[in-house]
């Protein structure tokens, strides 16, 4: 598949349904505290929102979902907190591959897996090879991911690959070595929890990625949560360093309409 052009080199084309979705599932232990439960159930629980915005997603023709589920930073943790989390991510590779399988749902994992145990990083390799041809969604999960060391490596192997361009390295020798390859830049990012910030999550893909922040905690998160994240992205201009006026007179000569101008049409 060819490299997506990224938002800095061309004007990506803007959908009334974004094309990828990423989203910072946080507030599993808010949503915890506050029902008196360990943190632990907030997690379990996070589990059923994936499945529901997974299939959500699926209806409304998104066609990639980015899902932040460990940091880099997230071993920062209590062990007994980290270890429940590998366990989760495990049992529910081992329940859920077959049904995202069924769905046409292709599963990629980014992040450096090499920390994990062997037997989750043979779970991933072969959900990740069996889901391979799947083209209705992909889900890519974020684990042991941090958006420096996306960048790190993906410098560290372009210098390798192309040691002959030391010093002009440009974008685009760069893009395919970044942990999401040829996946488009994300239209939307979602972060639930409160918090607004992007705790390094993906630095290089959210350039010019919509951004939509929302008190809800991450298990209370469902269709209509989603819902009510696009229509704000419907209702963003898109323009990509130009002007509005600019943005006007393209929109007037695409058969295309930006997301803004198809809300105002159906306004
Ligand atoms: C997000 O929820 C899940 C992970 C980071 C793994 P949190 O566990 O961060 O929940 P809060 O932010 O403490 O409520
Ligand atoms: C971000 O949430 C990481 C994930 C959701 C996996 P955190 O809860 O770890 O983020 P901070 O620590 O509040 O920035
Ligand atoms: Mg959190």
């Amino acid at each position: 598949m060819a490299i997506q052009p990224s938002s800095t080199r061309a004007i990506p084309e803007v959908r009334p349904v974004p094309r990828h979705v990423a989203i910072i599932m946080d507030g599993n232990g808010r949503w915890a505290k506050t029902r008196k439960l360990p943190r632990a159930a907030g997690h379990r629980e996070g589990v059923e929102a994936v499945r529901r915005v997974v299939r959500a997603s699926i209806e409304r023709g998104v066609e990639y979902v980015t899902l932040f589920a460990f940091s880099s930073e997230n071993w920062r943790r209590p062990a007994e907190e980290v270890s429940f989390l590998m366990g989760l991510f495990v049992a529910a590779l081992e329940r859920e591959v077959d049904k995202l399988h069924a769905n046409g749902v292709r599963l990629k994992v980014i992040g450096d897996v090499s920390a994990f145990d062997t037997r989750l990083v043979d779970l991933i390799r072969q959900a990740e090879q069996k889901t391979a041809g799947n083209q209705r969604l992909t889900l890519t999960i974020a684990a042991n991911y941090g958006g420096r060391w996306d960048l790190m490596q993906a410098i560290n192997a372009m210098t390798l690959a192309h040691p002959e361009k030391r010093g002009c390295y440009r974008e685009t020798d760069l893009e395919p070595f970044l942990a999401l390859g040829d996946i488009p830049e994300p239209d939307l990012f979602i972060r639930t929890g409160g918090e607004q910030r992007i705790s390094n999550f993906l630095l290089w893909h959210l350039a010019y990625t919509e951004l939509y922040f929302t008190d809800k905690f991450w298990p209370d998160f469902d269709e209509h949560l989603l819902d009510e994240a696009i229509a704000s992205y419907r209702r963003r201009e898109r323009r990509f360093g130009r002007t509005s006026e600019q943005l006007h007179a393209a929109m007037a000569q695409t058969s295309f309409p930006s997301a803004a101008a198809s809300e105002a049409l159906h306004a």
